[in-house]
């Protein structure tokens, strides 16, 4: 057991970006061992053999089929530096200090916290395919289906006090909300501080990773995971409501534009904050606020207040008007809900 457990992780880790085989199976169209073999310059057993490895550390599906050969159960877009690239305006290039592509790692965010940027004001980028502990807020695992989704980090580093950075999170939201609406999504909302949501299921969730000398600078990870389309069975081990784009968008949502569109409008973002924080921020958010006028609860711990939640400050801190007047809270700090939740 423990060996098979260690010749998997092998794999996870030394496996190439670009594998030639993965990138042959990825049209979901039937490829014949021989062809495979002869193209790879491999035997048809190393075929097989790295078949079953992309099937045990991925949890991909693999067709065999006799006298027609391998196909992957569904097709798969890969993730594609030139088509991410494209999306990329020349300012927005220029800030791009490195865009890194991994078949697998455990957490993006965990990767770029290692990797952190060089210089002030320009961001390095991570996007993988697949996460074997892909992170949520409040402790909760990402569950990270291979090639499906949108699992990236982005790394920024600030000129600016490691308070001043509490309001990114929100700002990650409304660029998150913007792309998906550019992309043909309508209906999806921003629960406080920074879960999208439709029809009240989850859709993509944000987890900003900051650190630094209280006075600045300081370095913040943002990670950000889209709900593209997950493979059946996968969504048995996420632990609250969800939902896919696939649902909800006409045409298929590309990972690459949706990889790109993302990589540009937050470089735009993170550079907007520096100079100006959350403020040209705040109206944006509101556009696609969930709760505005609903009947909410705050909870702190065993602490429940109750009240009508009233938006957001221009500190990023969520707004709630009840009998004792109006109250600030911060997100960290506190959780939100609707009334009608249990
Ligand atoms: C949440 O709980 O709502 C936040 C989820 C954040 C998930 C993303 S996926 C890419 C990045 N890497 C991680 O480990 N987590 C974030």
């Amino acid at each position: 057991m423990a060996i098979i457990q260690s010749v998997k992780q092998l794999i996870r880790i030394e496996m190439p970006f670009r594998d030639p085989l993965l990138q042959r199976l990825a049209d979901g169209k039937f490829h014949s061992g021989q062809q495979l073999a002869e193209a790879l310059g491999v035997s048809r057993t190393a075929i097989w053999k790295q078949i079953q490895g992309i099937e045990d550390a991925f949890g991909l599906s693999v067709h065999a089929v006799r006298g027609k050969g391998y196909r992957l159960g569904s097709p798969l877009e890969l993730l594609d530096e030139q088509q991410i690239r494209a999306q990329l305006g020349p300012a927005t290039s220029a800030k791009l200090e490195s865009l890194g592509l991994l078949t697998c790692t455990s957490s993006t965010n965990s990767h770029a916290i290692e990797r952190l940027p060089e210089s002030n004001g320009r961001a390095r980028v991570w996007l993988a395919e697949h996460q074997t502990a892909g992170r949520g807020r409040r402790g909760r695992q990402w569950v990270s289906a291979f090639g499906k989704n949108l699992y990236m980090s982005l790394a920024w580093r600030f000129e600016l006090p490691m308070t001043d950075l509490a309001g990114l999170s929100l700002v990650a939201g409304v660029v998150v909300a913007e792309v998906l609406h550019e992309l043909g999504l309508r209906g999806h909302s921003l629960k406080w501080p920074n879960d999208v949501l439709i029809d009240g299921r989850k859709l993509a969730g944000i987890l900003v990773e900051a650190s630094g000398e209280a006075g600045g600078p300081a370095v913040a990870v943002i990670g950000i995971g889209i709900n593209v389309s997950l493979p059946a069975g996968a969504g048995e081990r996420i632990d609250q409501p969800w939902d896919v784009l696939e649902n909800h968008c006409e045409t298929p949502v590309s990972r690459n534009r949706l990889a790109g569109m993302m990589v540009d409008r937050l470089i735009e973002a993170c550079s907007a904050f520096t100079h100006e924080r959350l403020a040209p921020f705040v109206s944006r958010w509101s556009a696609f606020d969930a709760y505005l006028g609903h009947d909410v609860k705050v909870v702190k711990g065993e602490h429940i207040t109750e009240g009508i939640y009233r938006g957001i400050a221009a500190s990023g801190a969520m707004l709630l008007d009840n009998a004792n007047g109006r109250s600030e809270h911060h997100a960290g700090e506190v959780s939100l809900r609707r009334l009608s939740e249990s």
